[in-house]
């Protein structure tokens, strides 16, 4: 394995931006416990997303919409034990920042002061303004989510590439502005064509960080399980498989039931 990681302070939203300016690309991914943040963040990565994906990696649901405060409060507090150097991102699940900007400010400021993170994420452009604008005031950073934003799902019907009209399009780069002007940190840009991702991201200062919208972003994110390929049954176009976590630890599991079964484990040298 290479070391590559030679700045070892800790990361900050400030540092993104700065990570933009000099064209170096940012590397995020999701974790949602203490063992994985601890192997993500000693792995070099840049940015850690609690991801409100726990709701389908780790709980099973269909949607990320069943996740709830206090479930992305202990997620978050569980990475933030393990992490040192990353920025730790939280996504604000659904119901706590749509359509009441005040609650949206106390439920922001529950998850800072409750697990220690660095930043939130929150879904969509101009229809959630008020509740960026309010949550930023308190002096916390927000990175925005824009195309493919999985809590508006049963508005879409389906998870196939957003912005692909140019009505969606047109209204996609007007939001990605006003997230900029309004003084998010950066943002998510999920599931788009890359001509758009790359238009974007060359038309901000902050940085774009991609998720199936190609090579022309500031940097990538991927949900570690689909990434160590543990999760078999999705495989998205935009999905590079690093490992086949699913065979190693299956395989790993099923020799402990034939130890077990044969009375191979424990042997003399694993017992007091
Ligand atoms: O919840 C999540 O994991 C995300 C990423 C897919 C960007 O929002």
């Amino acid at each position: 394995m290479s070391t590559y990681i030679e700045d070892t302070r800790k990361v900050t939203t400030r540092r993104l931006v700065e990570m933009k300016s000099r064209g170096e690309k940012i590397s995020m991914l999701t974790a949602y416990d203490y063992t994985m943040a601890k192997i993500v963040d000693g792995a070099g990565m840049d940015v850690i997303l609690v991801g409100d994906s726990a709701s389908n990696v780790m709980a099973g649901n269909v949607t990320t919409l069943p996740m709830t405060l206090d479930q992305m409060i202990y997620h978050a507090q569980s990475v933030v034990r393990g992490v040192k150097r990353a920025l730790v991102v939280v996504d604000m699940p659904f119901g706590t920042y749509q359509g009441n900007s005040k609650e949206a400010l106390s439920n922001a400021i529950r998850i800072m002061k409750e697990t220690g993170a660095d930043c939130l994420k929150l879904e969509g452009g101009s229809e959630i303004r008020e509740s960026i604008e309010r949550i930023l005031t308190a002096g916390i950073p927000v990175m925005g989510h824009l195309g493919l934003t999985p809590q508006s799902i049963n508005k879409f019907g389906t998870y196939t590439v957003r912005a692909k009209d140019e009505a969606e399009a047109a209204k996609l780069r007007e939001d990605a502005k006003l997230l900029e002007e309004i003084g998010c940190c950066s943002m998510v840009l999920e599931k788009i064509p890359a001509s758009l991702a790359t238009e974007v991201s060359q038309s901000l200062s902050i940085p774009t960080i991609g998720i199936g919208a190609g090579s022309g972003c500031d940097g990538q994110v991927l949900v570690v399980h689909d990434m160590l390929g543990m999760n078999q049954g999705f495989s998205p176009r935009f999905l590079r498989r690093y490992a086949d976590l699913h065979h190693i630890m299956t395989e790993a599991i099923h020799d402990y039931v034939v130890d077990v079964k044969a009375g191979d484990f424990p042997n003399a040298n694993e017992q007091y």
